[in-house]
Parts: structure tokens; C-alpha cells; sequence
């Protein structure tokens, strides 16, 4: 069964493009056949995966020219069961047109064309454009917010979650969208989270309860780079980096979302 996740926070730099980027890059890694959509006009993500990204077709076509989504869809040297649909600068505009016509389902309907071909669909969005927050929801199963273990963080949590009751509000269906919190950046000392870390992580926890995952993904002094995407990540940092909490994040979502029987396990 098709899941559709997708990372929101309505505060910038608070991992959402790392956190698309990994468990995208998980899941494919364990077999499932993965789209990661960005919906970025900063290309944050599509850089990571698409060389020359600005020039190819992303979804900027798709939702503003009505480009069949599967011309937008690009393999990756990461892994055969990766693929990525670019974003560019024009997603800009686009969006301003979308928002002029309250387009909330247009990526819902477009992602309808993939025909479950795909088994996990990881969509990495701009926290500054609602509209394409309010498409993001409208289309996902699930919705990942990521914080950052600072107290201002709560602010951007509290407004995401307000954008995702407007949407459910503006549907003209009931929607069904579960939602949890990924406490990220949570930093370490020898034996585990700091005492700092571990306070904000008890005053999250007692906020928004259950609704807060039981994976944490650590601060890590060397965020992958391109370059080093499959080696260094894996190699060097997998014991020591956020690649095994990645790993961890992946096996309590594929729970949750149930996403279903894995083909059998792949490559690299
Ligand atoms: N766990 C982490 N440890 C250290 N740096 C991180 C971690 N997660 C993200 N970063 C860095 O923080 C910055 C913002 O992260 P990013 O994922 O781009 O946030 P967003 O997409 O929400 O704006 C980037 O430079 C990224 O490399
Ligand atoms: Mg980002």
C-alpha cells in the first residue's frame, strides 16, 4: 500500500529537508520504492540528488502546466529504489497562482496519476508558502514536524499544527491525517542526551504527549554532505552520526504507517 508522508514545519532550519532526505533514503535503502517530492523553490533537496536540478523538469511544471508527473521524476545514484521529482525558483510563482485559486487538493490529484507505483512518497515542503503546507497536508497519510531541541521550536509546532486544522477545515472531504513530532538536533554528551537536551525533550513530551515519536535524532558536528552522501555517511559516521537514529526513525514510521510488505531487501 502507497503512503504518503510528508515533513512539515512552519519554522525554517528545523531539519525538514535532512529528516525528507534520510528517511527517504532508508526506506529505499530497505527495498520500498521511493519518491522524494521537493516542494522547495530553494531546490534544497533536489541538490543533494539531481545535478544541474534548475534545469530539468520538477514539479514546478507538474502543477503548473499539467506535465504528466512521471516526466518529473529522476533516478538517483543513491540507491535504484530512490527517486526524486526536483523543485526550481519558479515553484515561487506557481504557488502565488495556486494560492490566488485556493488550489489545496492540485497535489493530491497529481500524485493520484503515480497509480501506487510507488510505495512510500516523502514530500519535503517550504515553511513559508501555506499554500503548498495546506497541499502537503491535504495529500499525505502522515505528517512528520520536525524540532530542533531549542524552546522557540514549540512556536513553529503549534503553528503547523494550526495550518493543518485550517486544511482539514477548507477540505471538502473528512480527512484522515495523523500527525507526529521528531525532536531533532538533541545534543549528546558520552553517555546519551545532555541534561539541557533531556529538560526540553521532558517539556515536549509533556506537551504533546503521544504525539511525540520515541526515536530522537542527535546533533551531529558533520551534517552529510553530497559528496560524501554514500560513503562518509555510512562508513564513518553510521555508528557515531544521526544515520543510525535515521535508521531507527524509519523502522517506528514504517510501524506506524503500516506501509506494508517490503520487497526483499536490497543492494548497496
Ligand atoms: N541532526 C543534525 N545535526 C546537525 N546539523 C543538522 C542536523 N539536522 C539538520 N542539520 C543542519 O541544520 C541546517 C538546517 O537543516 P535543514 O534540514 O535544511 O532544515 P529545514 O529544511 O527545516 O530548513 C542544515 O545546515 C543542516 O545540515
Ligand atoms: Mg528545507
Amino acid at each position: 500500500m502507497q503512503r504518503i508522508i510528508s515533513i512539515n514545519n512552519r519554522k525554517g532550519g528545523s531539519s525538514k529537508t535532512t529528516t525528507a532526505i534520510n528517511l527517504a533514503y532508508e526506506f529505499a535503502k530497505s527495498g520500498y520504492r521511493t519518491l522524494l517530492i521537493d516542494l522547495d523553490p530553494q531546490g534544497n533537496a533536489s541538490s543533494k540528488f539531481v545535478e544541474d536540478y534548475e534545469a530539468v523538469v520538477g514539479i514546478a511544471e507538474v502543477l503548473s502546466k499539467s506535465i504528466n508527473i512521471n516526466y518529473a521524476i529522476h533516478e538517483t545514484s543513491a540507491s535504484r529504489n530512490l527517486f526524486v521529482i526536483p523543485s526550481k525558483i519558479e515553484l515561487d510563482d506557481v504557488a502565488e497562482y495556486m494560492q490566488g485559486n485556493s488550489q489545496i487538493a492540485l497535489l493530491s490529484k497529481v500524485l493520484k496519476e503515480l497509480k501506487e507505483e510507488y510505495q512510500v512518497i516523502i514530500l519535503d515542503s517550504n515553511p513559508g508558502i501555506p499554500i503548498l503546507l495546506k497541499n502537503c497536508v491535504y495529500a499525505a497519510d502522515m505528517i512528520i514536524i520536525p524540532v530542533n531541541v531549542d524552546r522557540n521550536s514549540i512556536k513553529g509546532v503549534d503553528l503547523t499544527l494550526k495550518k493543518i486544522n485550517e486544511t482539514i477545515y477548507d477540505s471538502p472531504s473528512d480527512l484522515n491525517i495523523d500527525y507526529r513530532i521528531l525532536i531533532s538536533m538533541v545534543t549528546h554528551s558520552a553517555g546519551g542526551p545532555t541534561n539541557i537536551a533531556k529538560g526540553v525533550l521532558k517539556a515536549v513530551k509533556d506537551t504533546y504527549k503521544d504525539k511525540v515519536l520515541d526515536t530522537t535524532i542527535r546533533m551531529q558536528s558533520k551534517p552529510a554532505q553530497l559528496q560524501t552522501f554514500e560513503n562518509e555517511y555510512y562508513a564513518t559516521d553510521f555508528n557515531t552520526g544521526y544515520g543510525c537514529d535515521y535508521k531507527k526513525l524509519k523502522e517506528e514510521i514504517e510501524e506506524i504507517v503500516k506501509v506494508g510488505q517490503c520487497p526483499a531487501s536490497e543492494e548497496l
